[in-house]
């Protein structure tokens, strides 16, 4: 049974938001509507389980750990008609043309990934996948400091907010990263934004 057009998902927002679990919710809905789905996640996370997708909650689905839009393909089923990518903000934008290539074949794809990095900055080929996707969530979690929606991820190194020139890349959970919201989230030695303004 293939869907009649495809379709591109993004599920979206700052860490511990539950995109993960959404994204497992729908790929189960899926293959209980008798789709063929196929899983992958970036290798770079292999927090809870490297053949795994896991959710911070504890729900999990079997996925196959690639690193690149180019092993994607390689490893698709010709059966395959919905397929599911779990942290898709750490692929390069060669993921940009693959799925909208998958989506022209008639394919669903449902992506799960970080809009921001722990910056509050745009990460990886995440604008480009908000503005070619059908479909678009963004999930929040709750900020730990004041209850309120967070629409951030707080990188904490020694329990102190990150500086804006660490590297945008750590795998991590709770020991390094907690959600906040726009007012609780701190960059220390970031410029203000309004230099950046008078800048452009
Ligand atoms: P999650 O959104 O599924 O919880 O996982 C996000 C992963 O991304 C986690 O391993 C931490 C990592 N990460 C970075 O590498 N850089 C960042 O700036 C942030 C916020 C997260
Ligand atoms: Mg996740």
């Amino acid at each position: 049974m293939k869907h009649r057009s495809g379709r591109l998902e993004l599920i979206c927002g700052s860490m511990f938001s539950g995109k993960t679990e959404e994204l497992i919710r729908r790929l189960r809905r899926a293959s209980i509507a008798q789709q063929q789905v196929q899983v992958f996640k970036h290798s770079l996370d292999q927090r809870y389980d490297e053949i795994k997708l896991a959710s911070h909650s504890g729900a999990d689905l079997a996925a196959l750990p690639v690193t690149s839009a180019a092993e994607i393909l390689a490893n698709l089923r010709p059966e395959t008609t919905v397929v599911g990518i779990d942290e898709v903000q750490f692929f390069d934008y060669e993921i940009v043309a693959l799925v909208q290539e998958l989506a022209d074949r008639s394919l669903r794809v449902v992506m799960a990934g970080l809009d921001l990095d722990f910056r509050g900055e745009p990460f990886g080929p995440i604008p480009y996948l908000l503005s070619v996707a059908e479909y678009v969530d963004k999930y929040h979690a709750i900020c730990m400091v004041c209850g309120e929606d967070a629409c951030r991820t707080q990188r904490l190194v020694n329990g102190q907010p990150a500086y804006y020139d660490d590297p945008v890349i750590l795998v991590g959970a709770r020991e390094s990263y907690e959600p906040r919201c726009r007012e609780h989230h701190l960059v220390p030695h970031r410029e203000p934004q309004a230099a950046l303004a008078d800048r452009a």
